[in-house]
């Protein structure tokens, strides 16, 4: 991969380790992957912020990364962490837990990354149509992809990290135009009723393509938490950036062709239930919920009150819980949790005597089994809330 003089002074280690190490990592994958060069970010969105996916080693890393004097030098972001730090007693996560996580958020902060703690990070700064990015979390990579028609490779958080430090990335993959073109389609004959359905539909195409990008019929003009629902979970039962829109049924397109039935949903769906016992708790909030979710959330609620018996937690940013107040007030007062910069996924949940979680969200009944080993129930928002609020 070819480097510019200054380019080689930081590789070269003249500018401190903290850049050179950066540098390094980014020239292996570039040279990995084919790149020619490194081109400009106008922003990073950094994962493995969360001390339960990082551990104790990787706060050794940016301890040393700080020491050396590394300074984010993009408009930088942190994915969210294994606690909401302004409910901390009420996460049942213990001290020392909370110290570790609370020195990660510090240690990035110091390096100049602002701390917004979420997976949504389109809702709060808009990337550019056009825009190169290095985005790490692979829900967020395929939204600004697909759905904001930003450029970004899917980052891990080392990665985003190195190229927050350079302000630059590798370009290959997602940054080039022609690795960004459907090379399959796909025929959605299946009604899809709400976006769990929609997250459905992407579990069972993420398992058939791959990395394949897929073309979807039919799907154009559908409401866009749905298609963040889709993307979330493409992104993760496939290693999938983008996915494409075609218009009407795209019987033109000459691409290998998949089709979807309404049994493929219903199985996909059923799949990703593994209980239909009452659950202990009801998540809200993968990927973190925008205004709108939350207004329909608050509006689903109505004036009734949520089971002392079933925990409902809903997951945003900051940002979003500080523009939905209403929203949130009314939710918490029926008995529901609002919570910020953090979720069900990244945190403990046995701890919190949860074993069932109910869910509107693919992505998080494809992982929660495996990663918090829990029993999950995959169901549209409204059924979700019926379940909260009856007693
Ligand atoms: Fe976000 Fe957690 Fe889901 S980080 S995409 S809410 S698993």
């Amino acid at each position: 991969m070819y480097l510019t003089r200054e380019e080689e002074r930081l590789y070269d280690g003249e500018l401190g380790w903290a850049y050179q190490v950066a540098m390094r990592i980014l020239v292996k994958l570039g040279d990995l992957f084919g790149a020619d060069k490194l081109i400009p970010i106008t922003s990073a969105h950094i994962s493995g912020v969360s001390y339960k996916t990082i551990g104790d080693a990787a706060i050794g890393f940016l301890e040393e990364i700080i020491e050396a004097g590394g300074k984010v030098v993009v408009n930088s972001t942190l994915n969210p962490s294994c606690l909401d730090l302004e409910r901390i007693e009420d996460m049942g996560v213990n001290h020392k837990i909370s110290e570790k996580q609370l020195r990660i958020i510090y240690l990035y902060e110091r390096m100049g990354i602002d701390p917004i703690l979420t997976c949504t990070p389109y809702y709060i700064k808009k990337p550019k149509e056009g825009s190169h990015l290095a985005w790490a979390e692979s829900s967020a990579v395929i939204y600004a992809n697909s759905i904001m028609r930003a450029w970004t490779n899917r980052e891990g958080g080392p990665s985003a990290l190195a190229a927050a430090l350079i302000g630059k990335t590798p370009n290959y993959g997602m940054h080039r135009a022609e690795n960004r073109e459907a090379n399959v389609l796909v025929d959605v004959k299946a009604k899809l009723r709400s976006e769990a359905d929609f997250g459905a539909l992407g579990i069972h195409v993420g398992r058939l393509v791959g990395d394949d990008i897929p073309k979807f019929s039919g799907l154009k003009g559908s409401d866009i938490v749905c298609l963040k629902h889709l993307g979330a979970a493409i992104a993760s039962s496939g290693a999938v950036s983008i996915f494409h829109l075609g218009e009407g049924d795209c019987d033109g397109e000459d691409l290998e062709r998949i089709t979807v039935d309404d049994a493929d949903i219903r199985r996909s769906v059923e799949d990703l239930s593994t209980t239909s016992e009452k659950p202990d708790m009801i998540f809200i909030g993968c990927p973190h919920c925008s205004v709108g979710e939350i207004k329909k959330i608050a509006n689903l609620i109505g004036g009734k009150k949520i089971r002392k018996d079933i925990r409902l937690w809903i997951c945003t940013s900051k940002y979003v819980r500080e523009r939905s107040k209403p929203y949130v007030n009314l939710i918490e007062r029926a008995g529901g949790t609002v919570l910020c910069g953090v979720c069900a996924v990244v945190t403990w949940l046995k701890e919190l005597g949860v074993d069932t979680i109910m869910t509107n969200s693919a992505k998080t009944a494809y992982y929660a089994p495996t990663f918090n080993n829990v029993e999950t129930m995959l169901a549209p928002l409204n059924e979700c809330i019926e379940m909260a609020c009856s007693s």
